[in-house]
C-alpha cells in the first residue's frame, strides 16, 4: 500500500513511480480523474489521472480496480497522450469490469449539487466523482461491464434521462451533445482494452507469488469516512478502502506506505488548521510549485499538522513513512509543527470530531536550515536540523521515515532501509 495521509497531492504519483521497479502489479483502488499524479524523470512531466503511476516501467502491469470511477474521455485523452511514449499501452492495462462509469451527466449533476451548496461548497473537482459514487451506492450505475453489453446505449438513455431530471436548469450551463460525443469516442478507446474481473487476477496473481502495489488517491483527510466530512471526497481513501477496492483480503495487505508532506497543503474548501495566509504560506506555495495537478487552483499551504498526521497513521496502520518535499523547507528560520489544538483554556491533542473557529493551533519549533538540499542523495548528508524535525516525526508517529524526497524528479529520493 503506499497512500496519502494528509489532504491529498502528497507526491504518491512520484514515489509509486519509483517503487515500482520492486513489483510486478500497480493497482489503483478508489477515485478518479479528480486525481492528479505528477511525474517528473528528467526533462519530461506527466500528469495522471486515472492510470496507475506504474505505467512508465515497462514490465509493471497497472491494474484499474472496482473501487475507481472512470470517466472514458479523460482516460481516453490520458491513453492518447502515452502512447506517444508507452509502446503497446493497451497491453500494460488491465481494467475491472465492476469499476464504474463517470457520464457526462455525472459531472453535470456534480456543479448542480455544488452551485445549490452556496456559501457550503466543497470545492469539488467537479470531476463527477459524487454523483457516480452516489449511484454505484444507490444502485443506479453503469459500470465498465456493460461496455461489453448489446444494450449499452439503451441503458445510458434510461439513467441519463434521470439525470437530467434532476439537474434541472444547471443542465442548460452545458454542451451534452459534445461532452456525449467525447464520452462514446472514450467508450470505443476503452473497449480496446482487457477487462477483466481484477479481483480474480489479483488474488492468483498473489498466490503465485507476483507481487503489486496498491496506489492510493486524495489522502485520509478527504476519506469520507475519516476525513473532515463534508469537506471530502466520496470514497475510501483510507488502507480498508483497497481491500474493497482491489478484492483482496485484509491478511494480503503487507506493508503500509503512508507518505506526507514536510508541511500541509489543501485543495477546495474546509478545515486546515495549521493554514497559512501569511509570507511563510505563499512562500512554501511559490518554492513548492503548489498548484493543483488537475485544476490547476492555488493550495492553501500551511505548518505539519501532527494531530491529524498521528491519526492517519493510526486509521491506516501505517508501516512505513515517506517524506515528500522536505526542499521546500530549506530557508525557513523555523520551522512549526501543530501539536494540539487549544480550545477554551484546554489543548486537544486528539482528533476532533469537527474543527471550530475558537479551536487554534499550539506550535512547537524546529531549527530550520538554509542549506539547499535538492543534491543530497544521502540520509546522513542531510542537515543535522532537517534530521532532527524527521526524528521527532518518527517518534510521535511510530514508524520510521524510509524514504525522504527531496525535489520532484524521480532521482531526487533518498531510501533510507
Ligand atoms: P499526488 O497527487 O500525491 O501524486 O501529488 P501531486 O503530483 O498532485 O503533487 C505533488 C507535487 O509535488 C508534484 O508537482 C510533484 O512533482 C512535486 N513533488 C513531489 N515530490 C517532491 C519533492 O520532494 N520536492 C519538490 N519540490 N516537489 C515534489
Ligand atoms: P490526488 O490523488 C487534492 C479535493 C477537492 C475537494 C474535495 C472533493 O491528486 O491527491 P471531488 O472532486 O472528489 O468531489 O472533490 O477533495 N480533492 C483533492 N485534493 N488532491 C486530490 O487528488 C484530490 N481529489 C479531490 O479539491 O476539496
Ligand atoms: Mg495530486
Amino acid at each position: 500500500m503506499v497512500l496519502g495521509l494528509q489532504w491529498g497531492d502528497e507526491g504518491k504519483g512520484k514515489i509509486v513511480d519509483v517503487l515500482t521497479p520492486g513489483y510486478d502489479i500497480i493497482a489503483r483502488f478508489q477515485g478518479g480523474p479528480n486525481a492528479g499524479h505528477s511525474l517528473h524523470m528528467g526533462k519530461e512531466s506527466y500528469v495522471l489521472h486515472t492510470i496507475p503511476s506504474g505505467i512508465f516501467r515497462p514490465e509493471a502491469v497497472n491494474v484499474i480496480g472496482n473501487g475507481v470511477v472512470i470517466d472514458p474521455a479523460t482516460f481516453a485523452r490520458e491513453v492518447e497522450e502515452l502512447e506517444k511514449v508507452v509502446p503497446q499501452i493497451a497491453s500494460k492495462i488491465l481494467i475491472s469490469k465492476k469499476a464504474h462509469l463517470i457520464l457526462p451527466t455525472h459531472r453535470i449533476l456534480d456543479a448542480a449539487q455544488e452551485a445549490s451548496k452556496g456559501a457550503d461548497k466543497i470545492g469539488s473537482t467537479l470531476k463527477g466523482i459524487g454523483p457516480t459514487y452516489t449511484d454505484k451506492t444507490s444502485r443506479g450505475g453503469m459500470r465498465v461491464g456493460d461496455l461489453l453489453s448489446d444494450d449499452f446505449a439503451g441503458r445510458y438513455n434510461t439513467i441519463k434521462t434521470r439525470h437530467l431530471a434532476q439537474a434541472g436548469q444547471y443542465a442548460g450551463d452545458f454542451d451534452l451533445a459534445q461532452l456525449e460525443l467525447e464520452f462514446f469516442d472514450g467508450v470505443q478507446v476503452m473497449r480496446r482494452f482487457t477487462l477483466i474481473d481484477s479481483e480474480q487476477y489479483l488474488n492468483d496473481a498473489l498466490v503465485e507469488g507476483r507481487s503489486a502495489l496498491a496506489e492510493g488517491a486524495q489522502g485520509t483527510m478527504l476519506d469520507i469516512d475519516f476525513g473532515t466530512y463534508p469537506f471530502v471526497t466520496s470514497s475510501n481513501t483510507v488502507c480498508a478502502g483497497a481491500c474493497t477496492g482491489l478484492g483482496v483480503a485484509p491478511a494480503a495487505i503487507g506493508a503500509v506506505k503512508g507518505i506526507f508532506k514536510a508541511y500541509c497543503t489543501r485543495v477546495g474548501n474546509g478545515p486546515f488548521p495549521t493554514e497559512l495566509e501569511d509570507g511563510d504560506g505563499e512562500a512554501m506555495r511559490k518554492v513548492g510549485r503548489e498548484f493543483g495537478a488537475t485544476t490547476g487552483r492555488a493550495r492553501r499551504c500551511g505548518w505539519l499538522d501532527m494531530v491529524a498526521l498521528r491519526y492517519a497513521v493510526m486509521v491506516n496502520g501505517v508501516t512505513e513513512l515517506i517524506m515528500m518535499k522536505a526542499d521546500v523547507l530549506s530557508g525557513f528560520d523555523t520551522i512549526r509543527v501543530c501539536t494540539g489544538y487549544s480550545v477554551g483554556g484546554q489543548t486537544v491533542t486528539s482528533f476532533p470530531y469537527e474543527f471550530t473557529a475558537d479551536m487554534k493551533p499550539v506550535y512547537r519549533d524546529f531549527r530550520g536550515w538554509r542549506r539547499e538540499i535538492g543534491d543530497v542523495r544521502s540520509y546522513d548528508e542531510l542537515p543535522a536540523e532537517l534530521k532532527e524535525y524527521i526524528e521527532y516525526i518518527e517518534k510521535e508517529c511510530g514508524a520510521p521515515v524510509g524514504i525522504v524526497s527531496v525535489g520532484p524528479d524521480r532521482d531526487q529520493t533518498i531510501v533510507r532501509r
